[in-house]
Formats: structure tokens, C-alpha cells, sequence
């Protein structure tokens, strides 16, 4: 029937198709970050989303075959679990870690949830019938503002170095200001493991507000550390001076005993 190359083909769309999970998948989840949120991005997405803790997210279901319950699930890793379970006749019961902070909605089936730690996983509503996608969600924790670690008076000559740290959450970025400014490296500039600021031999032109900015998906914030370079000379010319005076008094006062008598003058 078939001309004799096809035949292979055929089965193998065939088998395609039959395959679980590859073309045969179920309907997908789409998902929002809802307002307010200042970090996350508010638009839809399917297949996954990254949000902020805190923010609240909804997962939108399409149309199911639903039997006499569904459940909302997730999984992370080889761990699996019932977020929460509705069998029409009375309201949905909710496991405990997600108790007053989720709200299911029983004519669309959607799920609210106000974001932890933590919660950066795979989710799927389910029922005897049929099951959803896996959807995955990112949470990323917001950045606190960086705290600089330095020495804020250098001496001209002198080597330093300004550390970032990060709080609170995961800068994926750190780049460094100077007076506003995008900081580039050279010579005397470098940046170690991007968190910290040396720089080699420093000038009087290198005294300024150093400013460290960290960024991660959901955020981004910054700190600045006014660094003072002072000259080797302010510790040597008070010395010096001292030097001069008390040198000038000695031969004042060698001169007047010589000439103690003739002239009388230190009286
Ligand atoms: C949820 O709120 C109820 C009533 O305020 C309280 O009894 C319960 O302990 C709370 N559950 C969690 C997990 O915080
Ligand atoms: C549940 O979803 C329906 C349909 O989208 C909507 O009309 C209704 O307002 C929602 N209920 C709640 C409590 O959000
Ligand atoms: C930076 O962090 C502080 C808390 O450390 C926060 O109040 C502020 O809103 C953050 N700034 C931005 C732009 O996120
Ligand atoms: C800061 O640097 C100066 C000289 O560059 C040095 O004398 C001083 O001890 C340093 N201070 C600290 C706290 O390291
Ligand atoms: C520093 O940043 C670069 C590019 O932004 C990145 O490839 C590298 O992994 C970072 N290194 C560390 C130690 O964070």
C-alpha cells in the first residue's frame, strides 16, 4: 500500500506519539506575579516564572477532566507533596506549611500564594483523570542594601581594598561607582571575586564615594564609602617642623650664650 521507505517513518510517528510525557503532554499552567510587587516582573508566563518573597503569584489552570477531586502538588527533587486537596462537597483542605498563605479558587480551580523561602519548585494540579504540566517557579529573595568593608583614611602609596557584602539574598551581579561613575579596571584597579575592590598604590585622585551596586533577578541595590586618601607628608611635616624648631632654639640659644655679654639681646 505504502511505498516501502515510508513504512519506518510511519512507525516512528506512530511511537512518538504513544510515548508518555514527550508529545502527549498535559495542558499547561500559566502563572503571574501579582500587584504589588515592586521587584518581579507582573507579566504572564507559562512553563515557569521567576518571583520575589513576599509577592504573591497565581497559577491559572486550563480546562481539566476532573473526577471526583483535584489537588494541588508539588515537587522538588525526589520530595512530593499534596499542597491542597478539593473534593467539591466541602471546602479544600490545605497542607500545613501552606496554610494561610495560599487561596484556592473552586470554580477555576487557580491557586494564590504569597511567596517564602523556599518555595522555588515544580507545581501541577492534578485529579484521577488528568493532570497538568509541571510548572516551575524561581523565587529569588529581594537585596538588602550591601554593607562596604574598608579602610576609609588610606595613606598615599598604600594598597586597599573596599569588600561588598550582601545581607540579605544573592547578588548575581556586583559592579563598582566612583563618584556616579562605571569604575573600569587597569592596572591599579581590580576586582576580586566581583565583591571586592583593590586598588594599588592609591593617589590623592583616588579620595571619593565608592559605590558597590548588586543586582539579582529581582532587585537591584547599592552603598557607598567615602575613602579619604591622605599624603605620606601630613605624618612627615609635623616631624620635620618640629625638627626646624627645636634645631632653631638650640643654635638661638647656643648664639646667646656667646654672645651673652656683648650684646645683651635675649633679656
Ligand atoms: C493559620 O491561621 C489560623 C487562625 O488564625 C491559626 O490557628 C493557624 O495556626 C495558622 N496556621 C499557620 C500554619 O500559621
Ligand atoms: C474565581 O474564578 C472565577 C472565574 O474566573 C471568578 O469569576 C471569581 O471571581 C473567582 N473567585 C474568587 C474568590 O477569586
Ligand atoms: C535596598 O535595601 C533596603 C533595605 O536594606 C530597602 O529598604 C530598599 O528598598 C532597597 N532598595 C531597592 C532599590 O530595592
Ligand atoms: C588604614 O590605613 C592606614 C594607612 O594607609 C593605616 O595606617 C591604618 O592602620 C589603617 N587602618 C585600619 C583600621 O586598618
Ligand atoms: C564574576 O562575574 C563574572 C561575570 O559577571 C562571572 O562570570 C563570574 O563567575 C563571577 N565570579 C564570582 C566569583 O562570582
Amino acid at each position: 500500500m505504502f511505498p516501502v521507505p515510508l513504512l519506518p517513518f510511519l512507525l516512528l510517528l506512530l511511537l512518538l506519539v504513544l510515548a508518555p510525557g514527550s508529545a502527549a503532554a498535559g495542558p499547561g499552567i500559566t502563572a503571574r506575579t501579582l500587584a504589588p510587587c515592586y521587584s518581579a516582573d507582573l507579566s504572564p508566563a507559562s512553563g515557569r516564572l521567576v518571583s520575589a518573597v513576599g509577592c504573591t503569584v497565581l497559577l491559572t489552570v486550563p480546562r481539566l477532566r476532573v473526577g471526583r477531586a483535584v489537588s494541588w502538588e508539588y515537587r522538588a527533587g525526589v520530595e512530593q507533596g499534596v499542597i491542597l486537596r478539593y473534593a467539591f462537597d466541602r471546602p479544600p483542605s490545605t497542607s500545613r506549611p501552606y496554610e494561610n498563605r495560599t487561596r484556592f479558587n473552586e470554580t477555576n480551580f487557580s491557586l494564590q500564594m504569597v511567596l517564602r523561602r523556599g518555595d522555588g519548585r515544580l507545581y501541577r494540579l492534578s485529579s484521577e483523570e488528568e493532570a497538568t504540566d509541571w510548572f516551575q517557579l524561581y523565587v529569588v529573595e529581594p537585596l538588602s542594601e550591601p554593607e562596604i568593608v574598608g579602610n576609609s583614611s588610606v595613606k598615599a602609596g598604600d594598597d586597599t581594598k573596599l569588600v561588598c557584602n550582601v545581607l540579605r539574598g544573592k547578588a548575581d551581579l556586583y559592579w563598582w561607582k566612583k563618584n556616579g561613575k562605571l569604575l573600569l579596571g587597569s592596572d591599579r584597579i581590580q576586582f576580586e571575586d566581583n565583591s571586592t575592590l583593590c586598588i594599588v598604590r592609591v593617589s590623592m585622585r583616588d579620595s571619593g564615594y565608592y559605590a558597590c551596586v548588586v543586582r539579582n533577578a529581582v532587585s537591584q541595590n547599592e552603598t557607598s564609602f567615602l575613602l579619604h586618601v591622605h599624603h605620606s607628608a601630613n605624618v612627615v611635616l609635623p616631624v620635620v617642623l618640629a625638627c626646624v624648631v627645636v634645631g632653631c632654639l638650640a643654635g638661638i640659644f647656643v648664639w646667646c650664650r656667646k654672645t651673652e655679654q656683648p650684646f645683651r639681646l635675649c633679656r
